[in-house]
């Protein structure tokens, strides 16, 4: 069976939160790592992400936007999750909470088992350098730095392993710009740009690669590299990704898709892990639900 419909009328079951100790002991991201088994039947991984019950409210001036109105949800780790829906339903504004990079009105978000939606803005910029990578839908490269500069430039900013040249040089690797290290920005494609953007976003080993819209600028070809990036440091490194994406060709890369309408997350679209990545059974899908 190639997917399901899951409806969401009540919030998701959350597993127990993880230990403080057990979570200063994972991994970290490797392109050499092989994907964590699978879970023995009826064995749930502890969420490596969730919102719960999240509302984000912009105020300007007099008037308020209710850009989330309650969502809850979950990710796994390893898993690849897409999230889609109308423009202005949300989407961004979730990927930013639960990224760090702003906080709910109400609600939470537990990152590797820790509320994160009260940190202050030192220990929430800490978090977004250490443990999360982002990746926008404009490439944010320094013209002036060639790739391996640009890739290298987390650690430029907070200091780099004993391994940086070897980190730098596995993820140029994942992203398929061997031979491309001196290039400045201004001297590669639309889509070697974004692809930089992937690999200084993984260079860290992030936890989990938080990404939106990052095929939103470019064409057929470059969108299909820049999602099989994406997928070998899911299948091969374990990586755990959230997507945000109006293409159904990139959700279909995903294991699952969260659907969001008006600021509820309205349907869950469960895929599975598919190397073929075709669309065809998520676009029927999206075609019951209206989008
Ligand atoms: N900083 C902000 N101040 C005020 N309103 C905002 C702000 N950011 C987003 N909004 C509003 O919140 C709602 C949700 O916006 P959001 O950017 O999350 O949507 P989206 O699903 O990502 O849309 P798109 O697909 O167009 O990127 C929209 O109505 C938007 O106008
Ligand atoms: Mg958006």
């Amino acid at each position: 069976m190639a997917g399901i419909i899951r409806r969401r009328a009540t919030p998701m079951p959350f597993a127990a939160t993880l230990e403080r100790e057990q979570l200063q002991e994972q991994p970290a991201w490797s392109v050499l790592r092989p994907t964590a088994p699978e879970p023995a039947s009826g064995v749930r991984m502890p969420p490596i992400l969730e919102a719960r019950d999240l509302t984000k409210v912009y105020t300007l001036g007099k008037t308020t936007v209710e850009a989330l109105r309650g969502v809850t949800m979950s990710v796994a780790p390893g898993e690849f999750v897409a999230l889609m829906g109308p423009s202005g339903s949300g989407k961004s504004t979730l990927l930013q909470l639960l990224g760090g990079l702003d906080r709910p009105t109400t609600g939470s978000v537990v990152f590797e088992g820790r509320d994160i939606s009260g940190l202050s803005d030192s220990q929430a910029t800490k978090l977004r350098r250490e443990r999360t990578g982002y990746i926008f839908q404009a490439f944010n490269l320094i013209p002036l730095l060639n790739v391996s500069e640009n890739i290298a430039l987390p650690f430029t900013i907070a200091g780099g392993p004993k391994d940086q040249k070897e980190r730098v040089r596995q993820v140029i690797d994942l992203v398929e710009l061997t031979g491309k290290e001196r290039h400045r920005p201004d001297q590669l494609s639309a889509g070697e740009q974004q692809r930089v953007a992937v690999a200084r976003a993984l260079v860290t080993r992030p936890s989990v690669l938080l990404a939106d819209e990052p095929t939103g600028n470019l064409d057929y070809t470059n969108s299909g590299e820049l999602l099989d990036a994406l997928w070998r440091s899911c299948e091969h490194g374990g990586q755990t990704i959230v997507l945000v994406t109006h293409d159904a060709r990139a959700a279909a890369y995903a294991d699952r898709v969260l659907v969001i309408g008006d600021g509820h997350l309205q349907e869950e679209i469960v895929l599975g892990r598919r190397p073929d990545h075709s669309a065809a059974p998520l676009i029927a899908r999206l075609a019951q639900v209206g989008l």
